[in-house]
């Protein structure tokens, strides 16, 4: 069984090309694998805070020493991480804006590229 994460990240809703393509995808997808199963994350209407100082205290604090405060700051990361990680497949809508990608997406890039779960340091270098 296919599960798809499917994010958009475009500011507009009715005249936005990049959902119309993203929805375009998920059709598809639904036809190939009716079985399957879609997770939607739309970054435009989820708040997610900038990293702070405590948020990468608390990433940097080892899962087993991490108080209930720490652990809360890390909720939100835990969620999104979750959804990468059940997804096989992933379609992300992202507009240019203003020459670079929406900021909604930098905001998630942040908390899901996260030391110890989606990459490590191996011989000083970062490793998927
Ligand atoms: C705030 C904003 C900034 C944009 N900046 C750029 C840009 O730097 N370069 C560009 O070619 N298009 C730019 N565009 C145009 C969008 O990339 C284009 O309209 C695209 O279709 C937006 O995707 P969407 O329709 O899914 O929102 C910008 C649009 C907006 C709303």
């Amino acid at each position: 069984m296919l599960t798809l994460l499917h994010i958009d990240s475009s500011s507009l809703y009715g005249r936005s090309a990049s959902r119309e393509l993203n929805a375009a995808f998920v059709t598809e997808s639904n036809a190939r694998h009716p079985d399957g199963r879609v997770i939607d994350r739309d970054l435009n209407a989820t708040a997610i805070p900038p990293i702070n100082e405590e948020w990468v205290g608390a990433v940097y604090t080892p899962e087993e020493t991490r108080t209930l405060k720490q652990k809360e700051v890390l909720l939100l990361s835990d969620a999104l991480l979750d959804e990468l990680e059940q997804a096989d497949e992933y379609v992300i809508g992202v507009p240019m804006h203003n020459f670079g990608v929406p900021s909604v997406l930098k905001l998630w890039v942040d908390p899901v590229a996260r030391v110890g779960r989606t990459f490590s340091y191996a011989d000083g270098r970062p490793k998927a």
